[in-house]
């Protein structure tokens, strides 16, 4: 039909060759997705059973995406939410209901202790937190109501590895499932799903953007039962991640390996190193026999990230602690990890009946990909500093 130029500028005739192939997927961007005529329209979540409906559940950049993080973690299928946070929440609002209890260790990270603490409670869920060191000894914990055992080894900042093996085993014999922030391990350091884990979830923020410069999140499941709550939950929550941050995370799953392996190295010889200063008392690092759980760790993992804490002697102030992070040159203070540059930030744990009495002493540190010997010069100078 003829058109006037105000209709051509939204109904183009224009060809360009066709045959175009990049070694990258594209960026696909949409709410709205075409469908081929009138009968055809559906507002179906599962688009790999109905094909593509609408942008919310995915285009074809975000679906990528999700299918390299579950060919990674060897699960059913997973979900990209838009960080982190959204996938812990996604997991709890789509498998708990009002009068089920759930389980979450001490050494969570903090806004998902604070999920179950707050928000879940609200919502009539008990909530009891756990030692991550209880392994099977867990089930004296169990109430009949016991839908979901939360877990995530290493724990932030306290580090503790958790026997999966034996609280997947105690758990699924209560008939519970188990969930497993795997966020340290990129999803490829650990095979959760062979320890018996049921569902998975991360911040592909951390080591699969690496760049310290996107927020996403993933949930994987293992089962179709479960993928199928967590999908229809998605589409009812409106969790839609953006496609310009999936081309990103996929970007960044190209150098992962170097880079972990790279980071790998770096942290684990400055651990080692720092746990030979006299001005600290203890490393945790899973690689090392000081930390919590460092047996599961051999046992279980394939490898080490580089985010790792260490604890000061007991003489040491608050303010000699804070002055420690603010000597440092190299390392910058800031949230999250995972990145390439190194970070360090100082806590100050709460004493809680089963968190480790760390108090003020305890700074987590991140190692990026600077030289070694500039991040160890860096510390030593920070450390000689307390003096
Ligand atoms: C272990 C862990 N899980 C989940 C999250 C949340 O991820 P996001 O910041 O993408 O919401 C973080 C972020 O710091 C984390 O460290």
């Amino acid at each position: 039909m003829q058109k006037k130029w105000n209709t051509q500028l939204i109904h183009s005739d224009v060809k360009i060759p066709e045959g175009f192939r990049s070694l990258n997927t594209p960026v696909y961007r949409a709410s709205t997705v075409l469908f081929p005529n009138a009968v055809a329209v559906s507002d179906e979540w599962d688009q790999y059973e109905f094909g593509y409906t609408y942008g919310l559940y995915g285009t074809p950049t975000v679906l990528e995406l999700a299918a390299r993080i579950c060919e990674l973690e060897r699960g059913y299928r997973t979900l990209i939410t838009p960080g982190g946070q959204s996938a812990i929440s996604l997991v709890n609002l789509a498998l708990l209901k009002a009068g089920d209890h759930i389980l979450v260790p001490h050494s969570i990270y903090g806004p998902n202790r604070l999920f179950a603490g707050r928000m879940l409670k609200h919502f009539g869920v008990d909530v009891t937190f756990y030692d991550p060191n209880l392994g099977s000894r867990i089930d004296a914990l169990f109430q009949p109501t016991t839908r979901l055992i939360w877990t995530e080894s290493p724990g932030s900042v306290t580090m503790e590895v958790q026997d999966l093996p034996a609280i997947c085993k105690a758990a699924h014999g209560a008939g519970a499932i188990v969930v497993l922030d795997n966020t340290w391990s990129a999803g490829v350091l650990l095979d959760a799903f062979a320890h018996g884990v049921d569902i998975t979830m991360q911040a592909l923020t951390k080591y699969v953007g690496g760049h310290s410069d996107l927020l996403l999140g993933s949930v994987t499941a293992l089962e179709k039962k479960v993928f199928d709550r967590l999908g229809a939950a998605q589409q009812l929550l409106g969790f839609a991640a953006s496609p310009d941050d999936a081309s990103l995370a996929l970007r960044g799953l190209k150098t992962m390996a170097v880079r972990l392996k790279t980071i790998e190295a770096s942290a684990l010889e400055l651990a080692r190193w720092l746990a030979s200063r006299p001005e600290i008392e203890l490393v945790l690092h899973p690689a090392l026999e000081s930390c919590p759980g460092h047996e599961f760790w051999k046992r279980d993992f394939s490898g080490s990230a580089g985010v790792f804490s260490i604890v000061f002697r007991r003489d040491f102030s608050k303010e000699k602690v804070l002055g420690f992070v603010d000597a440092l040159e190299l390392f910058e203070i800031g949230y999250s990890w995972a990145g390439v540059t190194s970070l360090a930030v100082a806590y100050d744990l709460q004493r809680t009946k089963t968190r480790p009495d760390y108090g003020h002493r305890i700074v987590r540190l991140n190692i990026g990909l600077e030289d070694l010997e500039d991040l160890r010069a860096d510390l030593l100078r920070a450390l000689e500093n307390m003096r």
